[in-house]
C-alpha cells in the first residue's frame, strides 16, 4: 500500500497518507519548519475578527493543532478533517495533555469527520472558514473554495494559510534546495511516515503562487481577496470576505 499520495491528490491516498503521519505530525512540523509553524498559526488567528458567539470551521484541521490556536479567541471552533487517523491522534493527545494538567477539557475542541469538497453543514451557517496547509492536498481546490463560500454567512471570512513562493529570488533558490534535498532527509529521522514529506516537497513546488491563488479564490465567489507573506513568502496567508 503506498504511504504517500501522488500529485493527482487521489482523496483516499491523501487520507491514508495523513493517517500514516498522524502519530508524530505536530512535532515533525515544528522540527521541519524550525518552529515557524507556531508564528504562522498565530498570524492566521490574528487575521480573523472572531470571538465568543462566532462559529468557525477549521477544515483540514488534522490533529486540531490549528483549531486550538483559533479557539483562543473564544469562538466555537470545529476541527474537521477526512483523515480519521489525524483526528483521533489529535484528540487523544489533547485529552492526555488535559488529564496531565488535572483538567478534562483543556485544549480539546469539537472534532468533525468531513470532506472539504462536500461539507456536512447548511448554507450560510458559519462566521469563518479557515484552512491551514490543507488546500494544496485537495483534489479540486476550486470546488472546495466554492463549498467554503456556500457554508459561510454573508460578510463572513475565509483564511487560507498555505505554503507559497518566496518573493526574493536568492532566498527562493536556497529554500527550493532545502525543500527538495534536506527536508525529506530530516523527515526520515523524525516522522512516522517519511515518504509523505517527499510528497510535501513536490506538492509545494507544484502549487500556484500568491497572485494566482488570489485569482482562484475570487473566481470561487469570494471578494476583497488579499494576502500577507509570512517568512519571506514560504507561507502566504490569503483572506477574503463572503
Ligand atoms: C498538512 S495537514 C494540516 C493540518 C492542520 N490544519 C495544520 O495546520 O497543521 C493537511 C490535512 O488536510 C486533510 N485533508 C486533505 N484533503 C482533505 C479534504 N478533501 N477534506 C478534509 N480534509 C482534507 C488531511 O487529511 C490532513 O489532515
Amino acid at each position: 500500500m503506498p504511504s504517500r499520495a501522488g500529485l493527482d491528490r487521489d482523496p483516499s491516498a491523501v487520507a491514508r497518507m495523513f493517517d500514516g503521519v498522524a502519530a508524530r505530525y505536530d512535532v515533525t512540523n515544528t522540527v521541519l519548519s524550525f518552529g515557524r509553524d507556531r508564528a504562522w498559526r498565530r498570524a492566521t488567528r490574528e487575521a480573523l475578527t472572531i470571538g465568543p458567539g462566532d462559529v468557525v470551521l477549521d477544515i483540514a484541521a488534522g490533529t486540531g493543532v490549528s483549531t486550538v490556536e483559533l479557539a483562543h479567541t473564544g469562538a466555537t471552533c470545529l476541527a474537521a478533517d477526512f483523515s480519521l487517523g489525524m483526528l483521533q491522534a489529535g484528540r487523544a493527545e489533547r485529552l492526555g495533555d488535559a488529564a496531565q494538567r488535572g483538567s478534562t477539557r483543556g485544549d480539546v475542541v469539537p472534532y468533525l469527520a468531513a470532506d472539504a469538497m462536500a461539507l456536512p453543514l447548511p448554507d450560510a451557517s458559519v462566521d469563518a472558514v479557515v484552512m491551514s496547509f490543507g488546500l494544496r492536498n485537495v483534489v479540486e481546490p476550486d470546488a472546495a473554495l466554492a463549498e467554503f463560500a456556500r457554508v459561510t454567512k454573508p460578510g463572513g471570512t475565509l483564511a487560507i494559510c498555505e505554503f507559497s513562493t518566496p518573493t526574493w529570488a536568492p532566498f527562493r533558490r536556497v529554500y527550493t534546495d532545502y525543500l527538495m534535498r534536506a527536508l525529506p532527509r530530516v523527515a526520515r529521522a523524525v516522522s512516522s511516515n517519511p515518504d509523505a514529506y517527499v510528497y510535501l516537497a513536490e506538492s509545494i513546488r507544484a502549487w500556484p503562487d500568491q497572485p494566482a491563488l488570489a485569482r482562484r479564490i475570487t473566481a470561487a465567489g469570494w471578494r476583497a481577496v488579499s494576502w500577507r507573506d509570512l517568512t519571506g513568502g514560504i507561507v502566504a496567508l490569503h483572506t477574503a470576505v463572503r
